[in-house]
């Protein structure tokens, strides 16, 4: 697949793009809440399959920004690790600051409740890629092991054969 740099204007477009058909699954979702709770099932399941649909047109902007064939699960968890830092330490400290100072204690709230997850989420990926990490130096140690063992066995038979 053709690389989009990072730094790109396509890039920039892309996130943007992605940013809002995620919003609209989500919205959408929440709206099938609202209508079946108003009594409308039909309004309900119609925005319920959009909401699937917008999921894939998500999906598709994730496929050309983060393709497969460029990732590993160490450079995954590095990107959610980012992202959940960038949450905790500085968005949600801003907008918490700003609902402050506009006088809104329900926002205040929710921002300090979820920069607290996303600082929960950071340390339980930060877990996840140590262990990785050992797992991969583990395997890397047993491949080893086996390589010497088998030249060992290949050296063996050869001085055998000889
Ligand atoms: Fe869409
Ligand atoms: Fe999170």
């Amino acid at each position: 697949m053709h690389h989009i740099g990072h730094d790109t204007k396509t890039f920039k477009n892309l996130e943007a793009a992605f940013a809002g058909e995620s919003m609209a699954n989500r919205k959408y979702l929440y709206f099938a809440k609202l209508a079946r709770q108003l009594g409308n099932e039909e309004i309900a399941r119609l925005f319920e399959e959009t909401a699937h649909q917008e999921t894939g047109h998500a999906f598709s902007h994730l496929e050309l920004m983060y393709p497969t064939s460029e990732l590993t699960v160490e450079k995954i968890l590095e990107i959610a690790i980012e992202g959940e830092l960038y949450e905790t330490n500085t968005m949600y400290p801003d907008f918490e600051r700003t609902a402050r100072e506009e006088g809104q204690p329900g926002a205040v709230e929710e921002f300090q409740e979820q920069g607290a997850e996303s600082a929960e989420h950071a340390k339980i990926f930060e877990q996840a890629a140590k262990r990785f990490k050992a797992l991969t130096l583990v395997e890397a140690f047993h491949a080893r092991k086996y390589q010497q063992a088998l030249e060992h066995v290949n050296a063996e038979s050869e001085s055998g054969a000889a």
